[in-house]
């Protein structure tokens, strides 16, 4: 792994650490600072030509600033000759606006991977985008890792009975589904209808969730409308208990507030997203996904198989 280097954008440093940590490397030396405009400057501290190197960055907020320093992040290399550039992007920003569902509005999923790849960027490895899909946005391969693994195997533990998997709106179907499949469970769909950005109205739920404890299953949670109106629901349909599996804790707006007061066993989120400390609540845990990325790092560095860590 010696031609293998890992550095790590600002966004998530204790994450890039983890996997730093799981590979046996110390991160790679980058100075980063400001121009007095605000402007990011970046300086790669030591040699990278000819090496096969990540660059760890989720695009969590603040989005724009991340983002953006990935981008420079990526330039810099490329200018220092590195032989290859991985973007390990843990959270996928800009990736719900992937279609245009109206007139006149942009598709930023598609954006976000054209000034990926105009920054020099060879490969992404990314995880539980919101929309499968956008790996196709690419023309560079894209390496789309499930969290799955580590959060059903922490729900394994906990050996629930009479469990059911539940979308909380059709979007999350095809994930949800295969959250219960792993989990051997029912699954039910919630049928959500969104009338503003930030609005939720929940109107009708699918499958049965009386007397079962259910786990909702989402790629993000943001405001926490959603979630909440969901349990809300499964809660008035008979569940006797409700956990949610979220990959991507983007806990903004009100979110916090919202999940203070829902009646919630447990959030489950991922290190994707730093929480930070005024955001922690007991009933929020969050599970690493380090080792996983760690490991996708490790074989596409060793050319060996990432799909099998799916198996
Ligand atoms: C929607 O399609 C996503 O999968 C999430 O359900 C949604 O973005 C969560 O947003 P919020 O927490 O603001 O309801």
């Amino acid at each position: 792994m010696n031609d293998c280097l890992i550095f790590s954008g600002s966004a998530n440093t204790a994450l890039s650490a983890s996997i730093a940590g799981y590979l046996e490397k110390d991160l790679g030396k980058m100075g980063r600072n400001r121009f007095s405009d605000g402007e990011i400057s970046i300086a790669i501290e030591e040699n990278v030509r000819g090496k096969d190197v990540f660059v760890v960055q989720s695009t969590s907020p603040p989005v724009n600033e991340n983002l953006m320093e990935l981008l420079i992040m990526i330039d810099a290399f490329r200018r220092a000759s590195a032989e290859r550039i991985t973007a390990v992007i843990p959270y996928f920003g800009y990736a719900r606006q992937d279609r245009k569902d109206k007139p006149r509005v942009p598709i930023t999923a598609k954006l976000v991977a054209n000034l990926l790849t105009a920054s020099g960027v060879n490969r992404v490895i990314t995880m539980d985008l919101h929309a499968p899909q956008i790996q196709g946005f690419f023309d560079i391969p894209v390496d789309h890792l499930f969290a799955a693994p580590v959060t059903t195997a922490y729900f394994q533990n906990k050996g629930i009975s009479d469990l059911v998997v539940v979308a909380p709106d059709v979007g999350s179907v095809k994930m949800a589904r295969a959250f219960a499949k792993k989990m051997r469970a029912d699954l039910a769909i919630v049928d959500k209808r969104r009338d503003g950005p930030d609005e939720v109205e929940v109107v009708n739920l699918i499958g049965n969730v009386r007397n079962k404890t259910a786990i909702l299953v989402d790629d993000l949670i943001s405001t926490g409308g959603t979630i909440v109106e969901a349990v809300d629901v499964l809660k008035k349909n008979g569940a006797i208990a409700v956990y949610a599996s979220c990959t991507h804790g983007v806990l903004c707006g009100d979110a916090i507030a919202k999940i203070k007061n829902a009646p919630l066993e447990e959030l489950i989120i991922t290190d994707t997203i730093p929480l930070p400390p005024e955001k922690k609540l007991p009933v929020i845990k969050v599970l690493s996904v380090a080792e996983m990325l760690g490991e996708a790092i490790k074989r596409i560095h060793l050319s060996s198989s990432v799909s099998s860590l799916f198996i």
